[in-house]
């Protein structure tokens, strides 16, 4: 089974470099490849930069990659990291109807089903004129602090973090910004999924905290296996602190997927 993860903001591909290494290594159960394409705009996407990243755009971006990478029938499980999250509501929303009968469970990593309110929305705004005025270093000193758990400062999954933030491109980082200040809330998505959902949080995750992830798995009543992991010492990228823990929640998504 496949695989589909998708990254956050501002961040690429690389974050699922070690989900990536188990799979082709056979520890990833019956997981056999993950294919983590670069959201528009940077890294290797064939989707250049818009003025807006609507989450409704990089999902259906994201159907077009999924299409051409896997090609028409394989089944595969569906992960989104935080705005890779926020994209996989609008991808159930858009494409569930068709990719129904390969789609075999969703996992959602560090994200949250709430839409941003005022206050969040006036915090992308100033974010936007940060980068604009100062380039993606204002990004880097925003929100490097709030990406990693206490005990991973100093790790290479530090320094990953780092040179994906440095090389998002300026315009595509506000893009994301304004796409994110945008979208709409995932409950209602999540309440009529009806295939296996992992759940999956860093215990020291300061964007989409514990109570984020709970709020999730709470409305998820209708899917038939639902796992709520919360992973210590992590705090917003689990795949890349934690990435033994990310694998073991994704064997047994991937597991429960197969049992139907
Ligand atoms: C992300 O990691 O994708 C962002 O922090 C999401 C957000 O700011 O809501």
């Amino acid at each position: 089974m496949h695989l589909v993860a998708l990254h956050g903001y501002p961040l690429d591909h690389r974050l699922f470099d070690p989900l990536v290494e188990r799979a082709s290594s056979g520890a990833l159960g019956p997981i056999t490849s993950v294919f983590a394409p670069d959201l528009r705009g940077r890294g290797q996407s064939s989707h250049p930069v818009a003025a807006t990243h609507a989450m409704s755009l990089l999902a259906d971006d994201v159907m077009g990659d999924v299409e051409v990478a896997l090609g028409p029938d394989a089944p595969f499980l569906l992960a989104g990291l935080s705005m890779g999250g926020y994209v996989c509501f609008e991808f159930l929303k858009r494409h569930g109807a068709r990719f129904r009968g390969r789609l075999r469970g969703l996992a959602l990593f560090d994200t949250k089903a709430s839409a941003d309110d005022d206050a969040l929305r006036a915090g992308r705004k100033a974010a936007i004129e940060a980068i604009r005025k100062d380039g993606i270093g204002a990004a880097l000193t925003a929100m490097l602090p709030k990406l990693l758990a206490r005990g991973s400062q100093g790790t290479p999954a530090e320094d990953l973090a780092r040179r994906m933030v440095l090389a998002t491109p300026p315009a595509t980082a506000m893009a994301d910004l304004a796409g994110l200040a945008l979208r709409d809330e995932g409950f209602e998505v999540l309440s009529a999924w009806d295939r296996p959902l992992l759940v999956a949080v860093g215990d020291e995750d300061a964007i989409a905290p514990p109570s984020d992830a709970e709020a999730m798995t709470a409305v998820a009543t209708r899917a038939p296996w639902v796992k709520l992991l919360t992973v210590p010492r992590a705090g917003h990228l689990v795949p890349l602190e934690q990435p033994d823990e990310a694998a073991a929640g994704l064997v047994a998504l991937a597991e429960a997927a197969l049992r139907g």
